[in-house]
């Protein structure tokens, strides 16, 4: 089996200010040791109004965590209000982009097509996406699992060369905010769609070396089983990443 690091990114969605911000790091960094660190990469994904704060905070204590964006564009620069590019988080630190989260899909019209230019922007950049893939309750009653995962997957991917430098997070819409997890058992079999589609798209080296994250109401009683699972490479963590003590208990989940 390939040597995959976890990935466990904290998406605050539209939370904190920049203070709370820096409070919220800084208390989270208080509970991890440096074996954490060397267990996962650990991230955090603020709005785009502290990233400024969370970075020169993470620089200045050297702290081994890392930095994500919610969202960017995908044009370097120009007439685009109220956008920010790939470019000007690079000059942020930042490591990940999130790409296709269900909310931005669902609130703000983004479809596959967008997901895509911003992703292949983002990989242009130098910086890593993390493509968010995964099916409303309807279309997991109806059976469609996998075929929308299937062809979030291939459009999402259009283009990209490798597969394996994409960080993929499946969430099931249906448990993102709700409190329903998706069973340890159920997460690991999609995640391993995933990987199988991985295989499709990119060949088995791909495949075995892409880290594909499970996302959908993580919480520290839950976190250390589903990512103990084969194919559950860490964790996409929403409400409970804004809870210092939550979030920490999940990054430490090797220790229990
Ligand atoms: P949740 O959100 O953990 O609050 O369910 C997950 C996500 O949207 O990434």
């Amino acid at each position: 089996m390939a040597d995959r690091t976890p990935l466990i990114a904290g998406n605050w969605k539209m939370h904190l200010d920049h203070l709370e911000a820096i409070q919220l790091v800084q208390s989270v960094a208080y509970h991890l040791d440096p074996e954490d660190y060397e267990r996962s990469e650990i991230a955090v994904i603020p709005p785009f109004t502290a990233l400024r704060s969370v970075q020169t905070l993470l620089e200045g204590d050297k702290l081994p965590m890392l930095l994500g964006a919610q969202d960017c564009h995908w044009e370097e620069q120009g007439a685009f209000t109220g956008a920010v590019s790939v470019g000007m988080l690079k000059r942020l630190a930042v490591r990940y982009v999130l790409c296709g989260h269900s909310e931005r899909r669902a609130l703000f019209g983004e479809d596959d097509e967008i997901v895509n230019k911003k992703l292949r922007a983002v990989m242009a950049g130098g910086l890593t996406p993390i493509l968010c893939v995964g099916e409303t309750l309807e279309q997991r009653d109806a059976g469609d699992a996998e075929s929308v995962v299937a062809s979030q997957l291939r459009a999402g991917l259009d283009g990209v060369d490798d597969p394996a430098s994409v960080v993929i997070a499946y969430e099931p819409v249906w448990a993102i905010g709700t409190g329903r997890t998706a069973t340890p058992d159920d997460a690991d079999t999609m995640c391993g769609f995933v990987r199988d589609t991985i295989s499709d798209l990119g060949g088995a080296e791909s495949a075995a070396r892409v880290r594909v994250q499970y996302g959908g109401s993580v919480k520290p009683g839950n976190a250390a089983d589903l990512m103990a699972r084969e194919h559950i490479d860490g964790a996409l963590v929403g409400g409970a990443s804004i809870n210092a003590d939550d979030f920490a208990i999940i990054c430490r989940h090797h220790r229990s």
